[in-house]
Formats: structure tokens, C-alpha cells, sequence
């Protein structure tokens, strides 16, 4: 195995940054494929904690080439001070980061519309509940063939051609939304930081199609890393409460440009319980009290935007879509230890509608909305030990649990987190072997 993909297999967060990590060891590349400053990803190595949004989560190993592939929106002040963030811990030289130039850019503008139609459906109680860092915009322009990408932004007359020709659209829907239509000095501003941002990331640009491809072709072992998770892509997610890239697997193909002949391995990554950010329906969701307790345990607060993460009981419906969407052939499960001390854990194995049982989410949402969770209760375990390594290392009920999940996911884990350190890991099985 040569080229693996890692997923989200619901709605993010679920320790895909842990997990890139950990499998960086085995790869030459690693290339982080869709969205944008909307994901965060922690990474714990000998308690030693970093935070990126954009940079791929193999950062950590000097040494291996880190690329930003061309299906990304990339907001460049944000990468810049990620960039140096890294760098002052000694990460990412010049030639470890490659940022694909047909990505897309995202400008002060994208997120000021981004803001704007969110305190729009707030009032009207439509929000998507977005990060707000301007990933709908950038891809909505991506889409209409109007987008600034990196590539314009070391060509400074057409970067301000572009951007006035962006404003030129969007200056009546900002000010339809009630906002202010940027005045001509607040968009040179613009420009000029644009530009300026440019030239800074200019040695790291490049044709990253054709690395990667490269990469394959001699061999090498090349990780992609998704963001967000399965059910919030675009096409098959639970729209329209989704985000606006592919985040599946197939998405990989795309971002790279490389077709799916070449993908070897596709591992999804699966929280032991279940969380969500922002609007939609989470049919598993725990309120009050119990919800509390969990999100409390497992640290739930998003590292992007710091809001409280929706929590809940793992959803097999969703999880087993999940598997489906992306061709899943292995699952990495993590915060196990979040659940400990609970006398008993609930797992949803099925959905009932309308006098029926599903074993995947419907795919209407309203439907969605009402479908209520038919849950299977197991019994819990006490406090996990952080070096466990092998799974017989876990009490008898954690290792029940994780084979009754492996068993109506109908995938083999290939890796148990037990905590977020990089050491707390039972590996079962090597994805590059
Ligand atoms: P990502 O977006 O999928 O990379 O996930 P996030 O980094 O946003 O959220 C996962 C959080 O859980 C991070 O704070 C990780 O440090 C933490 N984490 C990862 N694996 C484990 C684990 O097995 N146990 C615990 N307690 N925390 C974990
Ligand atoms: P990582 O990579 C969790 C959610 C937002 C919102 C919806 C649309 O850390 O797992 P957007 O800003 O993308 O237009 O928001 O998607 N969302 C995430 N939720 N983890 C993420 O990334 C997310 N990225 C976007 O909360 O519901
Ligand atoms: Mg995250």
C-alpha cells in the first residue's frame, strides 16, 4: 500500500489530526485535500499541544514533504501566521510546505459575506451555524469560474482585476444582507495585503498535482488528509447543513488531480461517541445534563471558533454511511477513554421512521430531523490505561464495546486512541502495510 486516504467518518472532530499524525511516520507526503481555516486540528505530542487549520497534521515530522493541494481555500493571512507558528517551533522549512497554486483564495470579502448571511438566518432561524471564516463564498465563486486563486496572487494586476471584479458582484448582495459595501480604500487595503502575502508565500508555490503525482509514480508513500468529515460533504452529507467542499474520499482524486485507480487504502476516523458543531440534524444528540457530562469529558469545544460542540451517543447509521460514502476498508477509533466511568455507554444501531427501522440516515432531511434513535446499551468500564498498547491491555467491557462497533460498522479498526497524546495509541494494523 502506497496511497492512503484518511476521513472523517461523520461530522468532524473526530481526531483526524491525531491520527494523520500518527501515520505520517510511514509516508513521504502527506497532502491535506479540501476546505479551508474551518478545520482545526490538535495534535499532542509529549504533551506538547499545536493547533492548525490549514497546514496538513503530518507538520510534526521534519522531513516529509507537506503539500496544501489545489481543491483547498486557502486564506493566506491565516497560513501566514500558522507558517510562523510552525516555524518558531522549528517546523516546516522552505522545501516541507507546497502550496498548490490553482487553490483557491479567501479575502476579507468572503468572510464578511460569510458573517453577514449567517446573522441573517439567525434572525430568520436558518443558520447553518458556519465558522464563518468564508469557505461558502470562496467555493461559490470557485463555481461561478470567478475566484481568485494562488496563482493570482503572485501576478498583482490580475489579483486587483479580480478582486474588483468580486466586489463588483458582491457589493449588492453585502449591502442586501446590511452590510457596507467596501469603500475603494478599504479594497486597495485589500489588495495590497493580498500582495503582499503573496510575495511571502511565494517560494512555497508550486504545481502540486504534479508533486504528488511524482510521488506516486516512484513509489513513495503518499497520505491524504481530509477535513470536516463525511456527512458534511457538499453532495452527500446532510445538506444544507454541510460544508461547501467534497470531503469524501473521492474528494482526494480532485483536489490532486489524480484518479481513483491510484488510491490503495481509505481509513475513516471515528470518535467512540459522537459530536457535532454548528445547525443540522443529530439525531443522537444528548441534551442537558448528559450532554454536559460528555463534553465536559471529552474537552467538546471547537478549536476554530470555541463553541461548545453538540454531543451525543456514537451513531451507527451515520457511521455506517460514513464507511459507504468513502469506501472506508479500516476504522481508527478514538476517545475511547472519554466514556469511561460511565456505568453503561448507548450506541444508536438504527434509526425508526414512520413505523420503520433504517440502518442509514434517510436522505431527506426533515426526514432526518424526525427519525428517532433506537439505542443498544453495553455495559462501561473504568479508567482506561494511558499505556495501553495492545488491545488485551483494555478491561473486558472497552474491548466488547469496540468489537460491538466493528461489528455493526462491518469495518476492522485498525487503531484504538486512548488518549490525545501521541503515545496513548493501540495500533492494530499498519494502513502503508
Ligand atoms: P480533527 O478536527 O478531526 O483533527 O479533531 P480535533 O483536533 O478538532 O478534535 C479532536 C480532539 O480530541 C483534539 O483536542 C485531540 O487532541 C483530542 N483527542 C484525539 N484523540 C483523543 C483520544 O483518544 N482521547 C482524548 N481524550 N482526546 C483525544
Ligand atoms: P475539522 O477538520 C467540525 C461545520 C461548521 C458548520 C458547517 C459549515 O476540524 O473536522 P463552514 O464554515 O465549513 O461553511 O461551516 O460545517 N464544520 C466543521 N465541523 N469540524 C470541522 O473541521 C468543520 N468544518 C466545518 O460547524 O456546521
Ligand atoms: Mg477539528
Amino acid at each position: 500500500m502506497s496511497v492512503v486516504i484518511v476521513v472523517g467518518a461523520q461530522w468532524g472532530d473526530e481526531g483526524k489530526g491525531k491520527v494523520v499524525d500518527l501515520f505520517t511516520e510511514r509516508a513521504d507526503v502527506v497532502v491535506r485535500y479540501g476546505g479551508g481555516a474551518n478545520a482545526g486540528h490538535t495534535l499532542v505530542i509529549d504533551g506538547k499541544k499545536l493547533v492548525t487549520h490549514l497546514v496538513p497534521s503530518g507538520v510534526c515530522h521534519p522531513g516529509k514533504s507537506c503539500v496544501l493541494g489545489d481543491g483547498m481555500v486557502i486564506d493566506p493571512l491565516t497560513l501566514l501566521e500558522e507558517l510562523a507558528q510552525c516555524q518558531a517551533r522549528g517546523l516546516l522549512a522552505h522545501d516541507e510546505l507546497l502550496i498548490g497554486l490553482g487553490a483557491h483564495v479567501i479575502l476579507p470579502y468572503h468572510k464578511l459575506v460569510d458573517g453577514l448571511r449567517e446573522d441573517r438566518g439567525a434572525k430568520q432561524g436558518r443558520a447553518i451555524g458556519t465558522t464563518r471564516r468564508g469557505i461558502g463564498p470562496a467555493y461559490e465563486m470557485k463555481a461561478a469560474r470567478r475566484g481568485v486563486r494562488v496563482r493570482d496572487l503572485l501576478r498583482p494586476e490580475r489579483l486587483a482585476d479580480k478582486i474588483h471584479q468580486n466586489l463588483d458582484d458582491l457589493g449588492p448582495v453585502i449591502e442586501h444582507l446590511g452590510g457596507t459595501r467596501p469603500t475603494e480604500r478599504e479594497v486597495q487595503t485589500w489588495i495590497a495585503e493580498a500582495v503582499a502575502a503573496g510575495e511571502r508565500l511565494r517560494p512555497y508555490t508550486g504545481d502540486a498535482g504534479r508533486h504528488v503525482a511524482n510521488a506516486i509514480a516512484r513509489g513513495q508513500h503518499v497520505l491524504f488528509e481530509g477535513a470536516q468529515g463525511c456527512l458534511l460533504d457538499l453532495d452527500h452529507g446532510t445538506y444544507p447543513y454541510v460544508t461547501s467542499s467534497s470531503t469524501i474520499a473521492a474528494g482526494a482524486c480532485q483536489s490532486a488531480g489524480i484518479g481513483p485507480t491510484q488510491i490503495d487504502a481509505v481509513v475513516g476516523i471515528t470518535k467512540a461517541y459522537a459530536t457535532r458543531v454548528g445547525e443540522g440534524p443529530f439525531p443522537s444528540e444528548l441534551h442537558g445534563e448528559a450532554g454536559d457530562r460528555l463534553r465536559k469529558a471529552g474537552g467538546e469545544f471547537g478549536a476554530t471558533t470555541g463553541r461548545p460542540r453538540r454531543c451525543g451517543w456514537l451513531d451507527l447509521p451515520a457511521l455506517r454511511m460514513g464507511v459507504r460514502l468513502s469506501g472506508m476498508q479500516s476504522l481508527a477509533l478514538t476517545k475511547l477513554d472519554v466514556l469511561a466511568g460511565m456505568p453503561d455507554v448507548q450506541v444508536c444501531v438504527a434509526y425508526k421512521l414512520d413505523g420503520r427501522e433504517l440502518d442509514e440516515p434517510p436522505t431527506d432531511p426533515d426526514d432526518l430531523m424526525r427519525a428517532e434513535p433506537v439505542y443498544t446499551r453495553l455495559p462501561g468500564w473504568g479508567t482506561l490505561p494511558s499505556d495501553a498498547h495492545d488491545i488485551t491491555d483494555l478491561p473486558a467491557s472497552a474491548r466488547a464495546y469496540v468489537e460491538t462497533i466493528e461489528r455493526m460498522a462491518g469495518v476492522p479498526f485498525c487503531l484504538v486512541s486512548v488518549g490525545p497524546d501521541r503515545s496513548e495509541t493501540i495500533r492494530l494494523h499498519d494502513p502503508f502495510a
